[in-house]
């Protein structure tokens, strides 16, 4: 830990020296407190990576029913890499960031092409393939297959930086960097797996970030700095990050004889590839809507607003002004398809921004909860 970030100088230099004590009380604790979760029962090496790439973004309740879906439809990493594209898509419907799942599938492909469909068992090799980046390939090799990997996300970072009291911006590749070294340090030899979970489930459970941590139940409460000196309201320090960029944008729920037009959104950027209710940028009023559609060849029979609302991606926030519009015909449209509602139900993923929309649409049952 770079020594000008820890505030007790002394104390802090002094319980790094002797960090790797703290690991048999962590061990401790993870055996009486942790949760049983899907993939923690036989951790081999296919769920184990779902699983954290499920995690990556999303919570551990919401990923559960998710993690089950996903391995019973596909079981095998051969399964996933021959799924087409819109069943697998279906099947991450609701749980948001896409790229996770199609760099999924480009992985298996990876693996079922390249390593004889045995997902590789060492951090360099596994960082090769897409969507495992340094946390993802420790996980995997400290969970699965036991090696001493330190797997150091923001949790930890949490964790370590209360430990030692350091108001180093756990956002900076500096402190990730110190923080892998001591987790490295740390990790028992004969379960590094479980150290892994440990330390993220102590993040996630106990040393929680926003409000008061749990420190009365930690296993580190007397050690820990911050808890001693009253200082885990203001560690861990992270930078201000970008303000994210507004955007406003209009869209569209054209129905025509039962059917819903949805249009295939551009190969690159936000939403890639993926299906969405047509829409544009900048927020037009009933007029202008309709005679954008008009423009478009539609003969329009009823226009109606409809709530306003919002989407928040990472660096962009949505505000939605959206508009039902009844045509007479289903006019076909270059990049679109006119969709029935059961097939909006069971064959093309909508990404949660649109389910403000298409909730409203006559015969949707909504899809689940976005995270
Ligand atoms: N978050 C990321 N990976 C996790 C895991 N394996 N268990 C619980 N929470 C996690």
């Amino acid at each position: 830990m770079p020594i000008d970030a820890l505030l007790l100088k002394e104390e802090g230099a002094a319980l790094s020296r002797r960090i790797k004590d703290l690991t048999p009380q962590i061990l401790a604790w993870y055996d009486g407190a942790a949760r049983v979760l899907p993939w923690r029962q036989n951790p081999r090496p296919y769920p184990v990576w779902l699983s954290e790439i499920m995690l990556q973004q999303t919570r551990v309740e919401a990923v559960i029913p998710y993690f089950h879906r996903f391995l019973a439809a596909l079981p095998e990493i051969a399964d996933l890499a021959a799924c087409p594209e819109e069943k697998l898509l279906k099947l991450w419907e609701g749980l948001g960031y896409y790229n996770r799942v199609r760099n999924l599938q480009k992985a298996a492909r990876t693996v079922m092409a390249e390593y004889g469909g045995r997902l590789p068992d060492t951090e360099a090799e596994l960082k090769k393939l897409p969507g495992i980046g340094d946390y993802t390939a420790a996980a995997i090799a400290s969970i699965a297959y036991g090696r001493p990997a330190a797997a150091v996300d923001g949790n930890v970072l949490r964790v370590v930086t209360r430990i030692l009291a350091s108001r180093g911006d756990i956002l900076s590749p500096a402190v990730k960097k110190a923080v892998t070294a001591l987790v490295r340090e740390m990790i028992p030899p004969e379960r590094p797996g479980d150290f892994t979970q440990a330390m993220m489930e102590i993040g996630a459970t106990v040393c929680l970030p926003n409000g008061a941590p749990l420190c009365g139940q930690c296993p580190l409460r007397e050690e820990c700095l911050a808890n001693r000196h009253g200082l885990t309201g203001e560690i861990p320090v992270k930078a201000e990050k970008k303000a994210r960029r507004v955007e406003q944008r209009t869209l569209f729920a054209v129905l025509s004889q039962g059917r819903l037009l949805l249009h295939r959104r551009p190969a690159k950027g936000l939403l890639a590839g993926l299906w969405e209710l047509p829409g544009l940028a900048g927020r037009l009023d009933q007029a202008a809507a309709l005679a954008r559609l008009e423009k478009l060849g539609f003969e329009v029979e009823r226009i109606t607003p409809l709530p306003a609302a919002q989407h928040i991606f990472t660096h962009i926030q949505w505000e939605m002004t959206g508009y039902l519009a009844e045509a007479a015909s289903p006019l076909p449209l270059e990049g679109c398809v006119w969709v029935l509602p059961e097939e909006l139900e069971h064959s093309y993923a909508l990404p949660s921004a649109f389910l403000p929309y298409a909730r409203l649409l006559p015969r949707h049952s909504a899809p689940p909860e976005k995270i």
